[in-house]
């Protein structure tokens, strides 16, 4: 009986050493925790502090609506530490890629069974001259949960106007299913990602996005279509500032004078002006896994012959299906560099490729698929004795239904060195790469394949 009280009362002890234990550990790492979350905290707003725009910071309101997450906002200090612990090397090896089906892009982030808690990780996938876009990463989250326009030079907090003007990083989503539909044109500030995973969220029926003189913008999951011109009238764009708007074309999305942009997995048509516009020397951007439908003019990369600055631009159009409706400019391009690489053509009434003034155009792994015109090709404007010195070629594309594509160029390779942008895949995956262009359908808290 004795040695039975005995055992009872070691076992006892041991389970209390064991409870100790725990506790004082628990309390440690907590420690640890806070103050890592407090230093990163603390070289963020020196950093932010020490750049050229603080000043513009003076009289911005605490905004409720930037939280820390989305979803809780416990999960920040591990979303601040998985984000510091980030790097180049590791950023693709996360070990999830058995559903991958050769999309570098989606396979980088779509196998993450948690791709909303660590939503952020987008960033570190992005390919193509736009790859170095980080977006708002390096910030806080907000939450748009307001779908109203009503006031452009004093947005009300929680709208998506409100959002994108902040001079501080974001990470922009939103709370639920929302239209948007903008009074004026939406005028983005820098460092800015609207990500509208797990939400379907339509800018539609009114003006649409800006981004001008500005860099590291990724647009991602949206649906935008039925843009109208708008303008003549004053616009916010940033805290600080509100200038007058001249009358704005109706583009879905216009990029002004601006890098390091990223376009991705957007469903956009029929608006008054181009889709995509990329003009007046912007450069290093991507536009990636778009699906594009019912429009004339698509994509405009370079707006004038005369506009010489233009001759560094260097695009990537990668993944994308053109699709039912379209009609020309996939893209037509000015001076600069473009990499036009596993992208689907199913629909194309004019022509798909077009430029003037002496762009290089480099067109691999590609599928072209003729429905009313057979060339994929056109040179505006231009003698036959002037073009055939620009370098365009077409390589390991593939050309159905009597398609087909006039090269020129004497094969400089130094120029092609300038519109490679990344190894692309056999044309016969271009099937599998781009079948899920366009605003992806995901759901919280449910896998995104
Ligand atoms: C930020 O900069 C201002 C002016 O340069 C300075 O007065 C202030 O102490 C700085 N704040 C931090 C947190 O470093
Ligand atoms: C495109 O917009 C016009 C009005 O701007 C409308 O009449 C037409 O039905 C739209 N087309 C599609 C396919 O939605």
């Amino acid at each position: 009986m004795a040695s039975s009280s005995q055992k009872l009362t070691s076992a006892c002890f041991v389970v209390l050493l064991i409870f100790v234990v725990c506790v004082l550990t628990t309390t440690k790492i907590r420690n640890i925790e806070l103050s890592r979350s407090r230093k990163l905290k603390t070289e963020d707003s020196q950093s932010f502090n020490s750049s050229t725009i603080a000043t513009r910071l003076q009289g911005i309101e605490w905004n409720e609506h930037a939280v820390s997450d989305p979803d809780k906002v416990a999960h920040e200090l591990s979303a601040l530490i998985h984000m510091s612990e980030q790097n180049n090397i590791a950023r693709r090896k996360l070990g999830f890629f058995t559903c991958g089906n050769g999309n570098l892009i989606d396979d980088c982030w779509r196998c993450d069974h948690n791709w909303h808690k660590n939503r952020k990780h987008l960033a570190d996938c992005g390919i193509g001259f736009g790859s170095k876009a980080i977006g708002g990463r390096d910030g806080r989250f907000y939450v748009v949960t307001d779908h109203t326009d009503e006031d452009v030079v004093n947005p009300t907090p929680g709208t998506l106007r409100h959002a994108v003007i902040q001079v501080e990083p974001l990470w922009i989503v939103f709370k639920s299913d929302m239209v948007i539909n903008l009074k004026q044109e939406l005028i983005m500030n820098s460092f800015k990602t609207i990500d509208a995973r797990g939400a379907n969220v339509h800018i539609a029926n009114g003006a649409c996005i800006t981004i001008q003189y500005i860099t590291n913008v990724i647009i991602h999951g949206l649906h935008i279509h039925d843009c109208k011109k708008t303008g003549n009238t004053k616009v916010i764009s940033s805290p600080s500032q509100a200038g007058w708007r001249d009358l704005a074309d109706g583009d879905a999305i216009n990029i002004f004078g601006s890098s390091h942009i990223w376009i991705d997995h957007n469903s956009l048509s029929n608006c008054t002006d181009g889709l995509v516009d990329v003009v007046q020397g912007s450069t290093a951007i991507t536009i990636s896994n778009n699906h594009f439908t019912h429009h004339d003019e698509v994509m405009l990369l370079g707006h004038k012959d005369s506009y010489t600055q233009d001759k560094m631009m260097q695009v990537t159009i990668a993944y994308n299906h053109f699709g039912e409706g379209l009609k020309q400019r996939m893209p037509r391009c000015r001076h600069g560099y473009f990499h036009v690489v596993n992208n689907d053509y199913t629909h194309w009434e004019m022509y798909a490729i077009g430029g003037s003034a002496n762009p290089t155009i480099n067109s691999q792994g590609n599928r072209y698929a003729a429905l009313f015109a057979k060339e994929v090709t056109k040179r505006v404007d231009t003698e036959a004795s002037e073009w055939k010195k620009w370098n365009w070629r077409s390589e390991g594309d593939i050309l159905v239904n009597g398609a087909f594509f006039i090269p020129s160029g004497e094969g400089a390779s130094e120029s092609y060195a300038h519109a490679l942008s990344l190894t692309p895949r056999p044309a016969s995956m271009v099937d599998s790469i781009t079948s899920t262009a366009g605003a992806l359908g995901c759901r919280i808290d449910k896998p995104c394949y």
